[in-house]
């Protein structure tokens, strides 16, 4: 297969983190026979740095000749960065919202699954995560607060900001659809979060979920207002199968996701539009404290590129030999500083990249 690749490698650990999941492409690439063409996309705080804002319409129509993207990670350090002088919608952050928006990503996907392998590096008690869990969230993407008006003004003496929150039957339609179709091929039960007994948009998407769920009634669906999803995550993860929600909660229930299982350099993410093409990006961000040290961890990222090879370019039997060399590694001892425990082997970004490229040869070759 011959595709072409937009490779955003962003900010902070960005460009490291990127380096390692290409290392692991190009691997791939060459032990079952594939072209992986790569198109540098700026974006973020260097793409201001480059051209004066975070996303030019020329890297837009460039990421638009790709047949998907890679994406590190953007934004720097809001107390220290230049970047943060600029107005908000020239900000790093801003060209990630633009680039979701254009090309209509809606759905994204973030599993949060807790191998055995790092039982040791969740903060939560052994009894609560026996036997591990697999949670998939699917958060939309391109509506809600994100991407209402944004309003900061003086009213008389007195600073007054607000912002906008909004959803349309439609937009909730479609990505209820996406998690139903998610929990079919799963263990068939999404669990819808709102506030529904205190804002609108909740009250509108919770009747959509209903509606929606009369079409997929082998699936379970459950309402769940979002505090107590909050709660319940980190009490009984083992319950969820899929849950969806609007753009914010997903960003707030997604970090909390990615701890339990291990660490936020662990969680991937997907985010398709209609047509199904696809940014493919880890769900931290920059850590710009700890950029260029070679300590961060890139499995995130590669996890990203094995979900692109899935769901992008139907290379199921690729993404699971990266899946299964990842773990191999993890059942090996080594780990980046974020999942170290003592006995372990401490390896840095690139050596733990190496080492993934290495067991997919060994995989590959038994
Ligand atoms: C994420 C990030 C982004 C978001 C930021 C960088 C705009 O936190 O992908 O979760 O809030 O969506
Ligand atoms: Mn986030």
């Amino acid at each position: 297969m011959r595709v072409t690749i937009g490779i955003i490698k962003g900010d902070g650990i960005g460009p490291e983190i990127v380096r390692e999941a290409v290392r692991v492409l190009d691997t791939v690439a060459k032990l079952f026979h594939h072209e992986f063409i790569y198109k540098d996309i700026d974006l973020g705080g260097v793409s201001i740095d480059l051209h004066g804002e975070p996303l030019t319409q020329e890297n837009i129509t460039k990421a638009k000749t790709c047949d998907a993207i890679l994406m590190g990670s953007i934004g720097g350090d809001a107390r220290t960065s230049s970047w943060y002088q600029l107005p908000a919608h020239l900000r790093p952050e801003a060209g990630l919202l633009t680039i979701r928006q254009t090309l209509d990503l809606f759905c994204n996907l973030r599993p949060a699954i807790l191998y055995d392998t790092l039982r040791h590096s969740t903060p939560l008690k052994d009894h609560i995560v026996e036997g591990g869990f697999d949670v998939l969230i699917v958060r939309e993407l391109v509506g809600g607060l994100y991407f209402g008006e944004h309003i900061e003004e003086m009213v008389g003496e007195e600073a007054v900001a607000r912002d906008m929150m909004s959803y349309s039957e439609s937009e909730v339609r479609r990505i209820a659809i996406k998690a139903f179709e998610a929990a079919r091929l799963r263990n068939k039960k999404v669990t819808s979060v709102d506030k529904a007994n205190v804002i609108a948009t909740s009250r509108l998407w919770r009747r959509v979920m209903d509606e929606v769920h009369l079409d997929y009634q082998d699936v379970t669906l459950e309402h769940m207002f979002v505090d107590n999803a909050a709660m319940q995550l980190v009490m009984n993860p083992k319950q969820f199968d899929v849950i969806v929600t609007e753009n914010m909660f997903g960003d707030i229930l997604s970090d909390e996701a990615s701890v339990i299982a291990g660490s936020i350099g662990m969680l991937p993410s997907a985010s398709l539009n209609a047509s199904g093409f696809g940014l493919y990006e880890p769900s931290g961000g920059s850590a710009p404290d700890i950029a260029g040290q070679n300590i961060a961890n890139p499995i995130a990222t590669i996890l990203s590129a094995a979900m692109m090879l899935e769901y992008s370019f139907g290379l199921k039997e690729e993404a699971k030999r990266v899946n299964e060399a990842i773990q191999a590694v993890l059942r090996d001892g080594y780990r980046t500083r974020d999942i170290y425990e003592e006995g372990n082997q401490l390896v840095g970004t690139d050596q733990m990249g190496e080492l993934i490229a290495k067991k997919l040869h060994v995989s590959y070759e038994t």
